[in-house]
């Protein structure tokens, strides 16, 4: 039986973070409760098509999951543990925002099967996460983790920020330092994008605020990097870092170009050899869905050339690489007939290397990997 990774979005927060452009907005009960509904009711949609296929991870995201009532999520997956075959589910993760937790919710969280929990963190300095618009403190961090800790969650994620307004080299170490003494699982660091639409890109392009520049960006980068690897994690992809055993393996289904379906507002889908994602207002999302018609905007074939292109460029976000004989075997000839002249190229200039079994971005190829993707488009 094939198996499938399932994207559940939430799109709730309490209040919108200066920088975040992700789809997410307000909570209001209203539109709460309807969403919910409709979301249910696209899960069920899919139940026939996804027949022969058997669930391998779930990731509720947004959004802030945790901001809503527990009873939602416990809805939500019960709804999805009758609707598809369940042999082979390995995680479920939800995403989690500090300001967010108590005792009940964590417990509920824990009765209904959840057992990977990532935290939005993004800093432990209470000056920088007021001055992004973040809900909590630096405290309310640690409670939620211990809360967590206490409840028995052991696979816990922490996301950090760096390149924020104001950040120093410093602030950043002593996050790390925090957050590594807590003995976490695993831990996304992410640089800052400024994005369009956020409060963030308007300060700054009106010179209300500074952002370190790109030297400093790096430095924070590759000194993390180097932090979290002294310190036993393992960096295994451009972004993530875990400990031996603990990768995440829903992102790794998506890095590795397997099946998923996204299911909420603005989700996006890879399967049944097509693209496809939902339309990203309330109002069309639940208008089809009272219907009883799929929420879907629009969708693509994936033809054979974008295929490989998607698995090379993905696969060169893995810090492994992309993996030859995972290759061969996928799409029966040697990654050399296609891109011989792209590997050489990037090899000659220092972002790539090709070893016996990988081809993988150097440390000077992890800050210009978009130069290298470029190469393997068709
Ligand atoms: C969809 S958010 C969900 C997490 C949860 N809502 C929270 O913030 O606590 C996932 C992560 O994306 C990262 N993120 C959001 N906007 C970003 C941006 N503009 N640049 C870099 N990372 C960003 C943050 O680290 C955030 O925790
Ligand atoms: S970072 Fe998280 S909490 Fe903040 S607005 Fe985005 S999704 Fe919501």
């Amino acid at each position: 039986m094939n198996s499938f990774s399932l994207y559940i979005h939430i799109p709730f927060c309490e209040k919108k973070c200066y920088y975040c452009d992700f789809t997410s907005f307000a909570k209001n009960s209203d539109m709460l409760e309807k969403y919910m509904l409709n979301l249910n009711k696209e899960i069920k949609l899919y139940k026939e098509q996804l027949s022969d296929y058997s669930l391998r991870t779930i990731f509720i995201g947004g959004g802030t999951p945790s901001c809503i009532e527990h009873s939602y999520i416990e809805t939500l997956l019960e709804n999805v543990f009758k609707t598809f075959h369940m042999d082979n589910l390995a995680e479920i993760t939800l995403e989690a925002n500090p300001g967010t937790l108590d005792n009940k919710k964590i417990s509920s969280y824990k009765k209904i099967g959840i057992n990977r929990i990532s935290l939005g963190v993004q800093s432990l300095k209470d000056n920088l996460l007021n001055s992004i618009g973040r809900i909590h403190t630096s405290q309310d961090f640690k409670e939620s983790f211990y809360m967590l800790r206490e409840e028995g969650f052991d696979n816990i994620n922490v996301d950090l920020m760096f390149g924020l307004p104001h950040q120093k080299l410093i602030d950043l170490k002593s996050t790390l330092e925090e957050v590594v003494s807590l003995d976490v699982e695993h831990i996304s660091l992410y640089s800052l994008i400024l994005e369009e639409e956020t409060q963030i890109f308007k300060w700054y392009k009106n010179g209300l605020l500074e952002l370190p520049d790109e030297d400093l960006d790096r430095t924070m980068y590759h000194s993390s990097i180097k932090f979290l690897r002294e310190n036993g994690y393992e960096h295994y992809e451009i972004s993530n870092f875990s400990k031996p055993g603990y990768e995440c393996k829903h992102n790794l289904a998506y890095w590795k170009i397997k099946p998923y379906l996204g299911v909420g507002l603005n989700s996006h889908s890879n399967l049944f050899g097509k693209r496809f994602w939902n339309h990203s207002t309330f109002t069309e999302y639940n208008c089809l869905l009272e219907k009883k018609h799929f929420p879907v905007e629009g969708e693509e074939k994936i033809d054979r050339d974008m295929e490989i292109a998607e698995f090379c460029i993905m696969g060169l976000r893995l810090i492994k690489g992309i993996d030859k004989l995972e290759y061969r075997n996928r799409f029966g000839e040697d990654i050399k007939n296609r891109y011989d002249n792209v590997i050489k190229k990037h090899v000659h200039n220092g972002l790539i290397i090709d070893d016996y079994n990988y081809v993988k971005l150097t440390n000077k190829g992890l800050d210009l990997s978009n130069i290298v993707e470029v190469d393997f488009m068709p």
